[in-house]
């Protein structure tokens, strides 16, 4: 039985192998409708989610499965101060796989010691998210066909963005992989990025301030929201929410085959006149995320 705590957890060739079965999930729906009939996704959310958690009730019931759990900690019983750890033994009872997120790094991985069905980490704490890893991947394979040559730039909330540190650990795996981590000094990519992921594989990067001066280089740009949950004070917040926001008139710099994305949910930092431009593929994103945890549920159930 195989988890999914980080996008590491797949060698190079699993991911490629899970890429195309989600590719062809996309292409050919029908062969996949029943093809998890009988079998139960758990969604254990500790924290708000409306892409992560719906994607995953889309993906089963696409599969034929049924879906069961929880959208809150207070609808569950760790309100009466229920462990993770006993929650997923009870959980193991009643699912067949489930997927949880949690505000606590290293939650999923205390749930997965003891749970007896294969769990997903859909995001814990300013940790990792590595199915919107898996979602970004697919956006980039669908829409650029490659991963290798790309310059990407990682703009906004850098220090509490989990999926910027889980993109930034599955793309270095990929040859001529060029960063640009574009952030102010106070979201900065954590040191252990830097130094243990980005310095201790040679990969290139530069970190820099100003958007329109990274924008004409860039293959991809990957926007953030600032994490207003992860900040210890509102003030903090209030002064970094508007630090970037993506205009018609910035995207003027840019290269005519860039592309957009972010992982939503967005609140300030594109703006909404940029949704038409035909480089913006964040919500394209979305749909892939469906595909991609299809084609999740059904490599870890076959794994089991
Ligand atoms: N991208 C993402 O994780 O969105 P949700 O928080 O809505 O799940």
């Amino acid at each position: 039985m195989r988890h999914l705590m980080s996008p590491l957890d797949l060698s190079v060739e699993e991911l490629d192998e899970l890429l195309a079965l989600a590719n062809d999930i996309e292409h050919n729906p029908v062969k996949y409708a029943h093809a998890c009939e009988g079998k139960k996704l758990a969604t254990c959310f500790y924290e708000p989610s409306t892409r992560t958690r719906l994607s995953f009730e889309s993906a089963m019931l696409n599969l034929g499965g049924s879906v069961l759990g929880f959208s809150s900690a207070d609808s569950s019983s760790a309100a009466k101060g229920e462990s993770v750890s006993d929650t997923i033994r009870v959980i193991s009872c009643y699912a067949d796989i489930c997927a949880i997120r949690h505000p606590k790094e290293g939650a999923a991985l205390v749930a997965s010691l003891k749970s007896s069905i294969p769990v997903i980490n859909a995001g814990d704490g300013g940790h990792q998210h590595p199915t919107q890893t898996l979602t970004d991947l697919l956006t980039i394979y669908s829409l650029k066909g490659e991963f290798s040559g790309l310059t990407i730039g990682l703009c906004g909330d850098l220090k509490f963005g989990r999926t910027v540190h889980s993109l930034i650990h599955a793309l270095i795996r990929y040859a001529n992989i060029r960063f640009v981590l574009i952030s102010p000094e106070e979201l900065r990519i954590p040191d252990y990025i830097r130094e243990d992921v980005l310095h201790k594989n040679n990969v290139p990067f530069t970190e820099m301030e100003r958007l329109e001066d990274a924008m004409p280089e860039l293959d991809i740009l990957y926007m953030t929201r600032v994490q207003k949950e992860r900040f210890f004070n509102e003030e903090d917040y209030v002064r970094m929410k508007d630090f970037y926001i993506l205009t018609k008139d910035k995207l003027t710099l840019a290269k005519e085959d860039m592309m957009i994305l972010h992982p939503l949910p967005r609140v300030n930092e594109i703006s909404v006149e940029v949704d038409d431009d035909p480089r913006a593929v964040y919500f394209k994103q979305a749909q892939y995320g469906v595909y991609v945890r299809m084609a999740l549920i059904l490599t870890l159930l076959k794994w089991r």
